[in-house]
């Protein structure tokens, strides 16, 4: 669907997500024909940089981060034509009246501001797209994680951003929400009838979250050491997945229906105490080891000083609703972990009582695996018999679906659908204020617990599937990750 023409201003123009993610996700939009002719992407950020630098830049970037096969000369060429730039400090007063000439030019433009800077400048930033007459109708600002660091300063800017704009004009992104197969949760629960009918604590045992990456902390140690896992990947990505399972039928897929169920969701998180902390929680921190067969260095050589910050959490969490009492929800995430795999389990009870000889029944319950990356796709996992005369042997089989395979065609980075919502106004597959903050309330109980406890992070081998003692939180209840080979 086409997007009406718009003026996306991109704060932070020159930094690290603008460059892998915004720009190659806009030419792709660009290229699948989706932007308006009349539209500009207008780069801004303190560098003193002319259009045409910043449009050589573009180009570099996309080269390196789009796939060759995607890139063609020409349609690059046409895409840099709508890029613009003005050198404006976002916090400060330089450049701010050039920033309005510019979008005086097209005055009836949807006018997205993306601010892709630290989070300390979002109010200001704010308050000047206020103080030089920018916000309007048709202006909406957008904000990237991390909303904060805790609740309190996550009020702070939701407080300072919400003098200048009404709630329904902020977008603020979790990426993970524009994954397609996060959307085709909402498909498979809200539009098969199956599954809702098994979707109860009769039937199913457990609930595994799991959200891994090979890579380290790479260029961006100094923002990571003053966050971790917990506050990069648990309070929001992760607890979005969990919302998107747990979660009743919306109404309806308008934003705020979507958003109420959600919200509801994490206000049935019971929080973690400093008595319980020990035995549902897992720190990690990783040290020296191989990832894909090459030796990589520890976290605090590549931090270059002590550091009590985790690159791992695990953690059990219980939702407190009718639908989920006695379920369990095992989440984890990590940095440098063997592979690149997000992946939400379903756990279905094993079966009751068997009818199989004991030797031949595997007694595997069922999965349902719904893959995010790599390779998107759900698969089900079901007992069949082993083909043969050889009696009736039993084994664990797969009901597979690739979307690459099945649909044949490529699958879109988040941030393309998520960057065009915005200019739709369709803010379903973002975050609403009180989602934000209840989920921060709930992170800082954990915070809070950890810091009454004042242990280190347990150390792992980078390459590793995390401290033993994560093995041991679910292993503790008699069961086991999900861990799915290459
Ligand atoms: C970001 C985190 O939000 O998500 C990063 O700040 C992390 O630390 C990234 O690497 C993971 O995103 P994806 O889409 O690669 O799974």
């Amino acid at each position: 669907i086409p997007v009406a023409s718009f003026d996306y201003v991109v704060f932070g123009a020159t930094g690290d997500l603008t460059t892998r993610k915004l720009l190659p996700a806009l030419y792709h939009r660009y290229k699948d024909g989706q932007i308006p002719p009349t539209s500009r992407i207008i780069g801004a950020s303190r560098s003193e940089l002319a259009v045409e630098a910043f449009r050589a830049r573009t180009r570099d970037a996309l080269k390196r981060f789009v796939a060759a096969d995607d890139l063609d000369e020409a349609t690059l060429a046409a895409f840099l034509d709508h890029l613009d730039y003005v050198a404006v400090d976002g916090a400060g007063d330089d450049g701010w009246p050039d920033l309005v000439a510019k979008l005086d030019e097209r005055p009836d433009q949807v006018r997205p501001f993306y601010l892709a800077t630290s989070p300390d400048l979002y109010g200001s930033i704010c308050r000047n797209l206020a103080k030089f007459g920018l916000v309007g109708e048709k202006s909406r600002v957008v904000l990237e994680k991390p909303i904060g660091k805790d609740l309190k300063s996550a009020r702070a800017i939701n407080d300072a951003v919400g003098e200048v704009f009404p709630e329904e004009q902020i977008f603020r992104i979790d990426h993970y929400l524009g994954k397609e197969t996060v959307q085709n949760l909402l498909a498979l629960r809200f539009a098969n009838t199956i599954f809702d009918r098994l979707w109860t604590a009769d039937v199913i045992d457990h609930v595994q979250i799991t959200v891994a990456e090979t890579v380290g902390v790479e260029g961006r140690a100094g923002y990571y050491d003053t966050s971790g896992a917990l506050r990069d990947m648990l309070q929001n990505h992760i607890l979005q997945l969990l919302c998107l399972t747990a979660m009743e039928s919306p109404l309806n897929l308008d934003a705020n229906s979507v958003r109420d169920e959600k919200l509801k969701v994490l206000r049935a998180l019971k929080p973690i105490t400093a008595g319980d902390v020990q035995q549902v929680t897992v720190r990690g921190q990783y040290v020296q080891g191989a990832v894909d067969g090459k030796p990589v260095e520890g976290y605090l050589n590549e931090l270059g000083h002590d550091s009590r910050t985790e690159t791992f959490v695990a953690c059990k969490v219980e939702v407190q609703s009718w639908r989920w009492a006695g379920v369990p929800f095992y989440l984890r995430t990590g940095k440098r972990l063997p592979q690149k795999l997000s992946e939400i389990v379903v756990q279905f009870r094993a079966a009751p009582f068997s009818i199989f000889p004991e030797e031949s029944f595997g007694r595997e319950p069922n999965r349902l695996v719904i893959r995010l990356q790599p390779q998107e796709g759900m698969k089900l996992e079901v007992m069949t018999k082993d083909p043969g005369p050889g009696g009736m042997r039993l084994r664990p089989t797969n009901l597979d679906i690739s979307f690459e395979e099945t649909f044949k065609q490529r699958y879109p980075d988040a941030y393309e659908r998520l960057l065009m919502d915005v200019v739709r106004g369709n803010a379903t597959l973002f975050m609403r204020r009180d989602e934000v903050e209840v989920a921060w309330a709930w992170a800082d109980s954990l915070l809070k617990a950890w810091a009454d406890r004042r242990e280190p992070p347990r150390a792992y081998p980078a390459g590793s599937w995390g401290p033993t003692a994560a093995i041991a939180l679910i292993e503790r209840d008699g069961r086991t990750w999900h861990e799915e080979l290459r």
